[in-house]
C-alpha cells in the first residue's frame, strides 16, 4: 500500500500556528505520511503587517514556504488545517484558499478524506472550539471524515481540547505540550487514514 498522504496547510501571522504545524509535520512524518507544508498566502496590505514587527519577520522567514495549491487537496489523503483565532473565527488568509476549492468540491474530489484542524488564539476563552468548528462546517460541506484528538492520548489529559490541538498565544509560543498534542493529532488523523486505505483497497 502507498504510504499516507497529509497535506499540512496553515495561516500564522506572528508564527504560534505555523510552530503547531511544525509539529504536526514532525507527527505525521514519524507515522509514517508522506507531508506538505503549506502556508495560506499573506493578504493583508502591506501597512498591517509593518504595523506589527513580529508579523512582518515571520512573513520574511517563512517566505520559502509553498502557497497551498488545489492539488494539494487533491493529492491528500489528510488534510490538517491550521490557523490563528479571528474573533472566534478561523483566519481569512486561510479561508481565502479554502474558498478557491469549488471546482475541486463540485467533482467530489475532497469527500472521503481525513480531516482535522488547529488553532492558536491569545486567551484561554478566546475562541479556540469555536475556530475549529467553523473550519468542520467547512469539512461537512466537502464530505470529510472529522478526525479529531479526543482524549485518545495522556497528552489530551495535559492539552485539554479534544476538538484540535489549541495554543494560548498570550501566554507565549508554544512549549512541549502544545507542541506534542499537535504531533498526535497528526498521528491519529494518518493512523485512521492508513486503516480507511486499506480498506479501500482490500
Ligand atoms: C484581527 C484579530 C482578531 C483576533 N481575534 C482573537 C479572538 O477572537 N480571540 C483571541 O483570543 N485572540 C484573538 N486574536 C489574537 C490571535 O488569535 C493571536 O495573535 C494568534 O493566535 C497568534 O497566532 P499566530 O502567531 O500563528 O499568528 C486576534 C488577532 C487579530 C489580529
Amino acid at each position: 500500500m502507498d504510504s499516507v498522504k497529509v497535506s499540512i496547510i496553515y495561516y500564522s501571522a506572528t508564527g504560534n500556528v505555523h510552530a503547531l504545524a511544525r509539529a504536526a509535520v514532525e507527527g505525521a512524518e514519524k507515522a509514517g505520511a508522506e507531508v506538505r507544508l503549506r502556508k495560506a498566502a499573506e493578504t493583508a496590505p502591506q501597512e498591517a503587517v509593518n504595523s506589527r514587527p513580529e508579523w512582518a519577520q515571520h512573513l520574511k522567514d517563512t517566505a520559502d514556504i509553498p502557497r497551498p495549491s488545489l492539488d494539494d487537496l487533491e493529492w491528500a489523503d489528510v488534510v490538517l488545517l491550521g490557523t490563528p483565532t479571528r474573533f472566534g473565527n478561523p483566519a481569512s488568509q486561510l479561508r481565502a484558499f479554502m474558498e478557491t476549492t469549488g471546482p475541486l468540491w463540485f467533482r467530489g474530489e475532497l469527500a472521503g478524506k481525513v480531516y482535522s484542524a488547529f488553532t492558536a488564539s491569545n486567551t484561554a476563552h478566546g475562541g479556540q472550539e469555536s475556530t475549529i468548528l467553523a473550519l468542520a462546517n467547512t469539512f461537512y460541506h466537502w464530505g470529510g471524515i472529522i478526525v479529531p484528538p479526543g482524549y485518545t492520548d495522556p497528552i489530551q489529559f495535559k492539552s485539554g481540547n479534544p476538538y484540535g490541538t489549541s495554543h494560548v498565544a498570550g501566554e507565549g509560543a508554544p512549549g512541549d505540550v502544545a507542541l506534542e498534542a499537535a504531533r498526535h493529532q497528526a498521528r491519529r488523523a494518518v493512523e485512521i487514514a492508513a486503516a480507511l486505505k486499506a480498506g479501500r483497497t482490500a
